[in-house]
């Protein structure tokens, strides 16, 4: 037996009790005749003292241990003399006088101190992550998952989900990103695709009768990396049969609702917020608005039609838009000041920033160009007034939206106008198709096996509906899909499907997919829909990014194990790295690049 009880759990009512215990060396102090370790294991800390008194051969040990030793021992609990207690430790009231110890293993010199893992180079945490998770703040959060996806799983399962795995080892799937490709060796020149999410095959397992079915899954996905997106990450993916939306998002909120009671023992509010996708690119320019704070965008393209301002009449001309947002108190900004946010506008996207100050009237290089009743509209529309500074944007509408949106991201964070806590949001309502300006075609949204609204299904399948090309009808057609919302991050999306394969093979009609490339990538999913196929739906949770809202992490980095960089890459383990010719030739593989 290594120990019976854990570092962290030595308590006052131990005191008298000997106890065994195991882990590593965390710290080492020298006091002359005393030596003092705290040994540390997943539980905790606790101190044990080293006394010539106790044991001189132990004491004379001790001598020779190093930071992440790993040693075993047991000793006698003791109430530590008064005035040495340590309050910020769980189990600072008392220490343990080792008697016999072993040294189980050593440690080579670290590359950073596991006290101040935090302190390191990001690159040293992820190539020692190991040493990193030893004791840093990952180490909590990784626990936390833990609990969470527990949670996750006892609650669908009370709900009557089923677990079931689907292969990793498949065909593309239809997210949008692009495909991780495994050769197959037993195949000469085809390929395998990661699922870049199970959403065909839970799909068929509807068809299957299976009516209920969730999974913890890796899903893989060959994008560009950011602080919120891995390319491999994990989703709460769920499926259901005869629902609505109204269903899926009614079993989601519970389950988010219980989630956050008994993991974290917060009470959230009885009802989630809910904007359709058009309010809030109008309101707040995103889909993914963050409603800790109230902050608005306004359009103010009439308005602006009325001054000779260039830049605006210009961006209005060529079928654009002008928005804007009003920053409190920020009309004591310095020029310097100013042009930085405008170089931050330029960094979204955006050709510059109009701003005008209201400072004893307005104040602005570009104020000329407007009529004084224009100014004052414009003010009352933003709910600006003095003191205040108003911040324009000219351009497309996708532009100025996606630079104001995260303008209003950032005047939230330095005008200190987040408050703490949790907001959900669902978002409804999506346009079903959306225009790809470089290929001349629609694509769907969300994905192509999202249903229509009811009354477009009418439409579509009579053949009331121009199919080809950019109509208005097309681009105005809405799909039953959903998008949750926490804090400014997409946690989830999901949609009701497509249960029809003459409906479906119309939805790749739509999206410009031959008949001869949907029966390549998807007929198997169009035969499964031709045997009755329920109606049914469902949703994905991205588990990473709820994790890391959840600890208050800034990256989904600090909530997995064993995360990729920036550039995709492992640092623990080198991969991706090269292989052998030999593996190449067995995969009919011959890369371009010398090895
Ligand atoms: P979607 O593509 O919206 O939907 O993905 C669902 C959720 O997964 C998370 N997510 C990611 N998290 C980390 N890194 C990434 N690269 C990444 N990509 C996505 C997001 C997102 O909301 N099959 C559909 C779901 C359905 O229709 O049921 C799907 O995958 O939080
Ligand atoms: P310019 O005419 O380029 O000297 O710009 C005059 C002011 O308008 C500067 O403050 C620019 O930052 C701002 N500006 C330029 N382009 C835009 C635009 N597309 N939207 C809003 N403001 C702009």
């Amino acid at each position: 037996m290594y120990r019976n009880i854990g570092c962290g759990e030595v308590s006052e009512s131990d005191i008298g009790r000997t106890v065994a215990l195991a882990g590593w060396v965390f710290r080492r102090r020298d006091h002359g005749g005393l030596i003092f370790i705290d040994l540390r294991d997943r539980s905790g800390i606790v101190q044990v003292v080293f006394s010539p008194e106790v044991s001189s051969e132990t004491h004379r040990a001790a001598h020779g241990l190093r930071a992440e030793y790993v040693i075993s021992l047991s000793g006698d609990v003791r109430k530590r003399p008064e005035g040495t207690e340590n309050l910020n430790l769980s189990t600072g009231v008392v220490e343990v006088y080792a008697g016999a110890m072993t040294l189980l293993n050593k440690s080579a010199p670290l590359p950073f101190s596991i006290e101040d893992s935090e302190g390191a180079s990001e690159y040293l945490r992820l190539k020692y992550r190991y040493l990193d998770i030893r004791r840093s703040q990952v180490q909590e959060n990784l626990i936390k998952r833990h609990k969470i996806s527990r949670y996750i799983r006892d609650f669908l399962d009370k709900e009557g989900f089923l677990e079931i795995e689907t292969p990793m080892l498949t065909k593309s799937t239809p997210e949008g990103a692009r495909d991780f490709l495994v050769p197959s060796r037993l195949n000469p020149g085809e390929f395998f695709a990661l699922p870049q999410s199970p959403q065909i095959f839970k799909q068929i397992l509807m068809v299957a009768g299976l009516e209920r079915y969730f999974q913890i899954v890796k899903c893989f996905r060959d994008e560009d990396l950011r602080a919120d997106r891995q390319p491999e990450f994990t989703q709460v993916d769920m499926e259901m049969s005869f629902v609505d939306s109204e269903d899926i998002m009614g079993i989601t909120e519970a389950m988010i609702r219980g989630l956050f009671r008994e993991t974290a023992g917060i009470e959230l509010s009885d009802s989630f917020e809910r904007l359709t996708y058009n309010e809030a690119i109008e309101r707040y320019g995103t889909d993914k608005p963050d409603l800790r704070f109230a902050l608005e965008l306004a359009d103010v393209s009439e308005l602006a039609a009325t001054s000779s301002f260039k830049v605006f009449l210009e961006a209005l001309n060529q079928g654009g838009i002008v928005k804007a947002l009003s920053g409190k108190g920020m009309a004591g900004l310095s020029r310097k000041e100013i042009d930085m946010l405008t170089q931050d506008a330029q960094s979204y996207g955006a050709k510059g920033l109009g701003w005008i100050k209201i400072k004893e009237g307005f104040d602005s290089p570009i104020v000329k160009f407007f009529p004084q009743q224009t100014l004052t509209a414009i003010a009352e529309r933003l709910k600006a007034e003095e003191g205040d500074l108003m911040m324009f944007v000219a351009d497309k509408k996708d532009t100025v939206n996606g630079v104001l949106s995260r303008l209003r991201n950032e005047l939230g964070r330095r005008l200190n106008l987040i408050k703490e806590g949790f907001s959900f949001l669902w978002i409804t309502d999506f346009p079903l198709l959306e225009w790809n300006e470089e290929e001349g075609r629609f694509e769907a949204m969300h994905h192509p096996f999202t249903s229509p609204l009811d009354e477009d299904i009418e439409r579509i399948i009579s053949g009331d509906i121009e199919l080809a090309g950019r109509s208005k009808e097309l681009s105005s057609m809405k799909a039953k899909a959903y998008d949750i919302v926490l804090n400014g991050y997409e946690i989830g999306g999901g949609s009701i499907r497509i249960h029809r394969a003459d409906l479906q093979a119309i939805m790749f009609q739509m999206l410009g997919i031959s008949q001869e490339e949907a029966d390549r990538k998807f007929g198997f999913l169009m035969e499964a829909l031709s045997y009755g196929a329920p109606p049914h739906g469902g949703i994905a949770l991205g588990l990473d990014r709820l994790v890391m809202l959840m600890t208050g992490a800034s990256s989904i980095r600090d909530v997995i194990a064993f995360p990729k960089t920036q550039k995709g890459q492992c640092l623990l383990s080198g991969a991706p790295s090269a292989v052998e010719h030999k593996q190449l030739r067995e995969l009919y593989i011959k890369t371009t690049i010398a090895l």
